[in-house]
Formats: C-alpha cells, sequence, structure tokens
C-alpha cells in the first residue's frame, strides 16, 4: 500500500479522488470477481467497478480479497488476568493476524465490568494499546449501575450459569425481567444460555465426555427454552450455541446466534485432556456433525471464537479442578478458511457468518466490501497452507486445541485503509479504539 498521502484539499475530494486502490479478485455482492476497490482518505470504500484515475494501484494477483471478519465473543482477561495468559496487546495481535478487525471483549474479569467507572477504566487500556477495535461488554448485574452503564458500554452479556469471574447468576425466574429492563437500552445483549439447574453435581468428571454429562444438551435447551420468545425491541444474540434444536429454535424465533469453531470442529472424543474442557462443553461427535451441517447450510448466523485462554499449568490440574475454556481469536477464520480450500463450506456462507453478521448486530459499517464501510479488509492466497501450533501462535498461553490442523492464515489485513498485517507479520500501529454500536443512544464510535 502506498504510504499515506497528506492533503490540504478540500473536503470533496475524497469523495472524487481515491487514495489508492487494490484490485484483484474480491468478495462483492455474495460472489468473488475480479474488481478495483477505491479506497478514500479517511480509509472507507469509496466504489467498487472499473476505476479510471492515476491513484496508486495494488493487484493482489491471484489471491483474494475478503471483508475483515469481526470475532463478537472473546476473553482478553483485562483487568485482572495474568499477562502471561492474555491482554488487551496480545489478544488483538492475535485477531489482526487471524483476520479479525473487531473483537467483543467480555466483561467477566476480575473486577467483572459492572459499572460505567469499570468499563471506562477498562477502555483506557484498550488506548494504545491494541492492533484492532474493541467493543466493550458490559455485565448487568448491578441495577442500580445500569443508566450511566448503558451510556458508555457497547453491548450487554447476561451469564445464566456461573463462569469465571462471575459467581453468581440471575435466576432463571428473574431473566425475564432483566432483559425486559435491558430493552429499554438500545444495546446489543448476548446470553450465555445453560441452565444450571440441570447440570449434575455428583459425577467427578474426568474427561470431556464426562463434562458433556455434567452440563448436558438438555441445560442448554432449558436456558433458551426460557429466552424465547424476547422482549420485543431487543437486540438478543445467544452465545456458542452446540445443538440444533437450539439452534432451530432460536432461528424460528429470529434470534441471532453463534456457534464456535470448537463446537463446530471438535467432539468430546478429540481429546480427553482439561485443553478440551470448555463452556458449554464438546458434544457428541453425532451433535456436532449435525451442527455442522446446519452451519454448512448457512444456517448459523455468526461464527464466534469465545477465545478463553487459561494457563498451560491450570490446564494440567486435574480435570474437574482445571478451567474451562479455550484459545481461538486467531485460529477461527484460518480453520474455517481452510474448510473452504477442502471444498467443505462455501466462501459465500463463511463470510456471511464470520464478517457480515457479527458486524451488523454490533451496529458496524464492517463486513461488507461496499461503498461506506470502512475498507477493513484482508487478502487471504489460498494456496499457502499453515500447520497450526500452539507456539507459533500469538496468545502467550502457547496452547491451542487445533494443534496440527491446517488452517489458511490471511496474507495480509488492512484497517481503514492502512496495512497492518504483511505476509503475516503486524506492520500497524497499536491504535485500535473502542467503538460502539451506531444505533446505540450518544454513540460516538
Ligand atoms: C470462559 C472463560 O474462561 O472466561 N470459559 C469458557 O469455557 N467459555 C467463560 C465463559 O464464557 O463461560
Ligand atoms: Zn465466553
Amino acid at each position: 500500500m502506498p504510504a499515506r498521502r497528506r492533503s490540504d484539499e478540500g473536503e470533496n475530494l475524497s469523495e472524487t479522488t481515491p487514495e489508492w486502490i487494490l484490485a484483484g479478485r474480491a468478495f462483492v455482492r455474495g460472489r468473488l470477481q475480479p474488481v478495483e476497490i477505491a479506497i478514500d482518505r479517511v480509509g472507507r470504500i469509496q466504489s467498487i467497478g472499473k476505476i479510471r484515475t492515476g491513484a496508486p494501484r495494488r493487484d493482489v494477483g491471484d489471491a483474494v480479497i475478503l471483508p475483515a471478519a469481526t470475532d463478537l465473543h472473546v476473553h482478553f482477561r483485562e483487568p485482572g488476568g495474568s499477562a502471561e495468559v492474555e491482554s488487551i496487546a496480545t489478544g488483538t495481535l492475535g485477531a489482526a493476524l487471524g483476520g479479525v478487525t473487531l473483537v467483543g471483549d467480555m466483561p467477566n474479569t476480575a473486577p467483572a465490568v459492572t459499572d460505567a467507572d469499570l468499563l471506562e477504566e477498562k477502555a483506557r487500556r484498550v488506548a494504545g494499546r491494541a492492533a484492532v477495535d474493541v467493543l466493550l461488554y458490559a455485565s448487568p448485574s448491578r441495577p442500580q449501575a445500569l443508566d450511566r452503564l448503558a451510556r458508555v458500554a457497547g453491548a450487554f452479556k447476561v451469564y445464566l450459569s456461573s463462569t469465571t469471574g462471575i459467581p453468581e447468576a440471575p435466576t432463571l425466574d428473574a431473566v425475564g425481567e432483566l432483559l425486559s429492563r435491558l430493552a429499554e437500552f438500545d444495546l446489543p445483549v448476548a446470553v450465555h444460555a445453560e441452565d444450571p439447574a440441570e447440570f449434575r453435581s455428583d459425577l467427578l468428571p474426568r474427561n470431556p465426555i464426562d463434562w458433556d454429562s455434567a452440563r448436558p444438551p438438555r441445560a442448554e435447551k432449558a436456558a433458551i427454552a426460557r429466552l424465547l420468545p424476547p422482549p420485543p425491541r431487543l437486540r438478543l444474540h445467544v452465545a456458542h450455541v452446540t445443538t440444533t434444536d437450539g439452534a432451530e429454535r432460536l432461528r424460528a424465533a429470529g434470534v441471532s446466534f453463534e456457534a464456535t469453531p470448537h463446537h463446530l470442529l471438535l467432539s468430546e472424543r478429540t481429546g480427553r485432556d482439561a485443553r478440551f474442557k470448555v463452556n458449554p462443553p464438546l458434544r457428541s461427535e453425532g451433535e456436532r456433525k449435525t451442527l455442522w451441517e446446519a452451519f454448512r447450510r448457512g444456517e448459523v448466523p455468526c461464527l464466534a471464537s469465545d477465545h478463553a485462554p487459561h494457563s498451560s499449568e491450570s490446564k494440567a490440574l486435574p480435570f474437574a479442578r482445571a478451567p474451562s475454556g479455550m484459545p481461538g481469536v486467531e485460529t477461527m477464520l484460518p480453520l474455517l478458511l481452510a474448510q473452504v480450500r477442502k471444498g467443505q463450506l462455501d466462501l459465500s456462507t463463511l463470510v456471511a457468518a464470520a464478517c457480515e453478521r457479527p458486524a451488523r448486530w454490533l451496529g458496524q459499517p464492517l463486513g461488507r466490501i461496499a461503498p461506506g464501510h470502512r475498507a477493513n479488509l484482508i487478502v487471504v492466497d489460498f494456496t499457502a497452507r499453515t500447520r497450526l501450533s500452539g507456539q507459533a501462535l500469538h496468545a502467550p498461553c502457547g496452547w491451542t486445541a487445533f494443534e496440527g490442523w491446517d488452517a489458511v492464515l490471511p496474507r495480509e489485513h488492512y484497517r481503514d485503509g492502512e496495512r497492518i498485517v504483511e505476509n503475516g507479520e503486524f506492520v500497524g500501529r497499536p491504535s485500535g479504539k473502542v467503538l460502539r454500536p451506531e444505533y446505540a443512544t450518544g454513540a460516538s464510535g
């Protein structure tokens, strides 16, 4: 990409003369086609087509230009976590290298993000340290803090069962009331849907198969049933759906939801140790396959990583005592791009689930190669394959449940028209910002 040109010329210029042009086969209007993408001075896509101008031009050759992805579900562990496991700086770096241009960071930190002051403190940690943009979720667990919190948060996350950093969950009876209250704010609301009343504590889990029995699919089913129908106006989204039963109910109700790469590609028998311990649990091979088939048919609206790293030491504890969660932000898109290369998944289905719908749910002009959208784009060379290794990835925890899996890592990543990744290396500045949905009251991002 050419260096950014400083210009004193009038504002109109940005509408007429592009800053530069990215040319190649691009995913535009639902399919790959040869195009030229004109990018303006503020890093927005200005026009698409044959562009007659002397502006600098970059041709990506046989590679493919895609919109960069949005991962609406990550845990970067700040504040209160160990930088040896993850931080906003390292987490956003992994995101940039994995083709993810916006992350939604969850509030189950220490302390949890339950009021406006805590949210603003976390926003200050993003400034000058983030490789990509960040949207901050808040936990609505303190009713008296909600009004102020809703004016600064990017979204809400509701946990229906206790989890890392969130010791108490609202009772399922109180959930309806909480959701009605949250519907008063113009913010997205994601829910971790597992009903603890359906958990089994009489069993000492020793492996992922036991974990699936301890937090069975019916716990998800019961929790989803409680969420439906959602209050009118609520922008509801259900995190990490693991069953086709759940997926079908949510689809029928028109509610957004996500599936993770681990629930789509791994089952309870893939590995026996606590690296494969995650909430909700990995399911049976049969359940995984039917969820994957639904994803392939485009029936799962969003892909999200639930990137939840823990140290190797804590994962080496006896299974019952080890924490739940696995890293995934850097590998989410590369793993699924490898499925596209193998002919197992349509590129259009992947782009809709990984780029377009998550950005729309979070109210961002991202995820589509369309005029007016931000020029946050990736360049993918499907002939370059990588074998994943925890050591080579950027999450400091140093491991992945996808060790040895085939992946297609983006060759380039552009943020607002500026190159931040080149040949798999981060070459940008840590200029990621905190964003809020464009539809949110008083949104500035
Ligand atoms: C998450 C974590 O470790 O923060 N763990 C997980 O297994 N998904 C918490 C959560 O999202 O429940
Ligand atoms: Zn999570």
